[in-house]
């Protein structure tokens, strides 16, 4: 019997190891023969540690596990698929899963992730084999006709990025992944790489055949200790079956990846400090132009794409940048990874095609809050992004539809609070963080966000409210208007849409400044 157990950080977090040690310890007690693969999370958070067994249905899923229902779960003859109270059906049919568009993720839970064999019987590999075959500039057009845009949250399109570098003169070229995953309540990158490294592997392979980049960096978190190791593994074998390296499956063409650890600063996910920081030096930002596609990593034209992005290029290669372009509403084509966290029932990843509505995923996925209290207040798009009130739930998830009000999708999380937030606080907490992650390059940035602090706690201490609400309204306008970065150039969102749409908080605090 095969028996999936996650390894992967959340289900370690919530105990896999331990209900994977007890699996083995019952099933060699009862002289079972079992094959325990170790997969990614199917992203069902609140249901971790998920295990599933293989049946001839199909893979059923237990959870949540813990060590000590694990004798339980042999008694009720789970191997079989046997009835059982954590017993969750056929996986595929749990409707957080069946309702989603699972393109990028498709394989994310499903397979072992260092298996390559099992990564090509899913659709792996296709992609890389069809560009191999491929002149570049067809292979751009094709992620062009996709429509597919930036992922790490500015949403510029992936094709017209690939077109600049493709254009440029240069000896060296690079293809860099932004794993620097900072915002918060996200984690899609992370289930990524954990959950299927070679995905994202095999798409910066075929940007490097795309724009003639023979080297690739992933910029990866210090935070995600598990990613560097599975991302190791992974080159390895990528390599050692010659899908990595100077001849790739034989074509003649070289790409090889390496992988950084970054430090633990947000900034170096803003895509020129990230180069600086990949090339050994302090993460600060530089000022644009030169675009990095033209002047990039030590000089040289690089792509800059986040995980999400890159991993989205197999399926697009694989199927055709038409067959992603169906997926999706107006300019915001193929599929988003939405990531629920904050007060929410189920916290998990979903993907679906953009258009859904913030109303849909906060309650057909997520369940509504945990608190079981009503939501207020929902922050999209990481600590950068805008609040949105009730009102505004029914706003259909797509790049142009939330620019228009001021928002934005970014990178796809979304933090839920109840009705006990304190929307000043909040506002306060932007100011806050970005006092602790500016790079204190240019002024509107470093010193404005410690002054809008100040000045927000004398709001909260009701110290002339207006006036000071007034103040705040123009260093907004500073900051958008002079910050050299997103850091500091859109700390104002949360700021203002937390004003705009809770103005009561402001007015009658309810709590004291810190
Ligand atoms: P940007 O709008 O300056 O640039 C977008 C991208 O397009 C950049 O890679 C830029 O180099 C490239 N580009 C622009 N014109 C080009 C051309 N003609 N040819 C080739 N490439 C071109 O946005 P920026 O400052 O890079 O990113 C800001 C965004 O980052 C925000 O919208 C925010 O959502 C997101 N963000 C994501 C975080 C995360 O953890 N994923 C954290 C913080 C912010
Ligand atoms: Fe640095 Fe802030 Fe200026 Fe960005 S806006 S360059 S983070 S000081």
């Amino acid at each position: 019997t095969k028996i999936y157990i996650p390894l992967e950080t959340t289900a370690l977090s919530l105990g896999a190891d331990e209900v994977a040690k007890a699996v083995f310890d019952e099933s060699t007690d009862r002289d079972i023969e079992l094959e325990m693969i170790r997969n990614g999370s199917r992203g069902l958070s609140w249901l971790e540690p998920l295990i599933e067994v293989e049946t001839d249905k199909g893979r059923v899923a237990y959870g949540p596990v813990t060590p000590e229902q694990v004798k339980g779960l042999f008694e009720a003859g789970f191997l079989d698929g046997g009835d059982h109270a954590l017993r969750l059906g056929l996986t595929e049919e749990i409707p957080y899963l069946k309702k989603q568009e699972r393109l990028t993720f498709a394989r994310v839970g499903l397979i072992d992730p260092l298996n390559l064999e099992d990564y090509r019987a899913n659709g792996g590999l296709a992609g890389l084999e069809k560009a191999l075959a491929m002149a570049p500039a067809d292979i751009v057009r094709e992620v062009t006709d996709s429509g597919l845009r930036g992922r790490g949250g500015a949403a510029f399109p992936a094709g017209i990025k690939w077109n600049t570098v493709l254009g440029a003169e240069a000896d060296q070229k690079y293809i860099t992944c932004n794993a620097d995953e900072g915002d918060s309540g996200t984690f899609a990158d992370r289930l990524l790489m954990e959950g299927d490294p070679f995905c994202l592997l095999e798409g910066m392979a075929i940007a490097g055949l795309a724009v003639g980049a023979t080297k690739g960096y992933i910029y990866l978190r210090s935070e995600y200790p598990l990613c560097h190791e599975i991302l190791n593994e992974a080159l390895q074998v990528m390599r050692d079956a010659g899908y990595l390296g100077d001849n790739i499956n034989g074509s003649g063409k070289a790409f090889d990846v390496e992988v950084r650890k970054g430090a633990g600063a947000y900034i170096c996910g803003e895509e020129t400090s990230m180069l600086e920081s990949l090339e050994g030096k302090k993460g600060m930002v530089r000022a644009k132009p030169p675009l990095p596609a033209l002047e990039g990593l030590f000089g040289k034209p690089t792509v800059v794409n986040n995980v999400i992005t890159l991993a989205s290029v197999p399926w697009i290669l694989a199927n055709g940048g038409k067959a992603y372009a169906d997926f999706g509403m107006g300019r915001s084509r193929g599929t988003m990874t939405f990531q629920l966290a904050g007060n929410i029932r189920q916290g998990g990843l979903v993907e679906k095609a953009f258009g859904v509505t913030l109303r849909d995923l906060m309650e057909e996925f997520g369940g509504g809050t945990i608190s079981g209290r009503p939501a207020r207040a929902v922050q999209v798009g990481g600590p950068l992004g805008a609040y949105l009130p009730e009102h505004q739930f029914d706003l259909p998830m797509d790049y142009e539809s939330f620019s228009a009000e001021g928002a934005m999708v970014g990178h796809g999380g979304i933090v839920v609070f109840d009705d006990t937030v304190d929307m000043a606080q909040q506002a306060r907490f932007a100011f806050e963080f970005c006092v602790a992650e500016s790079c204190g390059k240019c002024t509107p940035c470093r010193i404005g966000s410690v002054r809008g602090m100040e000045t927000m706690d004398k709001v909260i201490r009701g110290e002339h409210a207006e006036q000071n609400l007034q103040l705040i309204e123009d260093l907004c306008e500073v900051m958008e208007d002079g910050s050299l970065c997103a850091m500091g150039g859109m700390t104002p969102y949360p700021v203002k849409s937390a004003i705009k749409y809770f103005p009561d908080d402001f007015r009658s605090p309810k709590t004291q400044a810190q």
